[in-house]
């Protein structure tokens, strides 16, 4: 696993950065394999990226016909409810480009049953990637997969101490997060899939998150703990707005 870490002044400067690595990273897997499978995050961190690549000259150097968006996890909310995440790049991004609707991949929070909404996100996301080129897409399903981190550890809605960490087949899960956390029941992709990202950038903000990275980054037994720490794809990149 190659880790590279890069810490900018701020939230703009940060997001600048990322936008151009995500662009970086889109237009080599157009290039190679004809597509480009991101996986958005969630949270209030990704947000000035989302308003990044919407603008130039992202919005209109990332082949958006032949990007395929998809996010690490979802709140079971509707998709215009303001907790969602789908609602928030909506916003941010996706309502200001052209990016054809079958290229938009939303966990479907709304559904009755989040079990039934995890497992109809698998069966997309198996059709879509079995539907692509050749074994690239079954080794490494997504070409970039955007992760934060919380200040308990958790990244996508994985949380500490959560059976679901120890999930080796299902790409999507069903999960009910911690006590106090609002909105209870999320839809989060597992660890097996996000460890075969070709890369995964995570962007993380705030000086009061510094302890838990250091710790996912530099303590070996963290990852009992932090489940952020599991994340062991490829190619791991971190974007921060403050010292380690
Ligand atoms: C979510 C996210 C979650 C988020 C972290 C950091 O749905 O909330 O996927 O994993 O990335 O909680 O959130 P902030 O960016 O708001 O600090």
């Amino acid at each position: 696993m190659l880790v590279r870490i890069e810490q900018y002044k701020d939230l703009y400067v940060l997001s600048r950065h990322a936008a151009e690595y995500v662009c970086t990273t889109a237009l080599e897997s157009v290039e190679k394999y004809g597509y480009f499978a991101l996986a958005l995050s969630g949270g209030t961190t990704p947000g000035i990226l989302y308003e990044c690549l919407a603008r130039s000259p992202f919005s209109e150097t990332i082949p958006w016909n032949r990007t395929h968006l998809f996010w690490g996890d979802e709140r079971c909310v509707p998709p215009d409810h303001p907790d969602s995440n789908f609602f928030m790049a909506h916003r941010a991004l996706i309502s200001k480009i052209s990016i054809p609707n079958k290229n938009i991949h939303r966990m479907k929070g709304e559904m009755n049953s989040p079990g039934e909404a995890a497992e109809a996100y698998e069966q997309e996301l198996r059709h879509f990637f079995n539907s692509c080129d050749g074994d690239y897409s079954s080794v490494h399903p997504f070409h970039l997969i955007l992760l934060g981190v919380g200040r308990d550890g958790h990244t996508a809605s994985l949380f500490p101490y959560d059976d679901v960490l120890n999930e080796e087949t299902r790409w999507a899960v069903a999960v009910r997060a911690p006590q106090g956390v609002s909105p209870a029941w999320r839809i989060t992709l597992t660890l097996p899939v996000i460890n075969r990202a070709g890369r995964i950038l995570f962007l993380v903000s705030g000086s009061e998150k510094r302890e838990v990275v250091r710790a996912i980054l530099k303590d070996q037994k963290s990852e009992e703990t932090l489940p952020a720490a599991r994340v062991r794809a490829g190619n791991v990149m971190w974007v921060l707005d403050f010292e380690l």
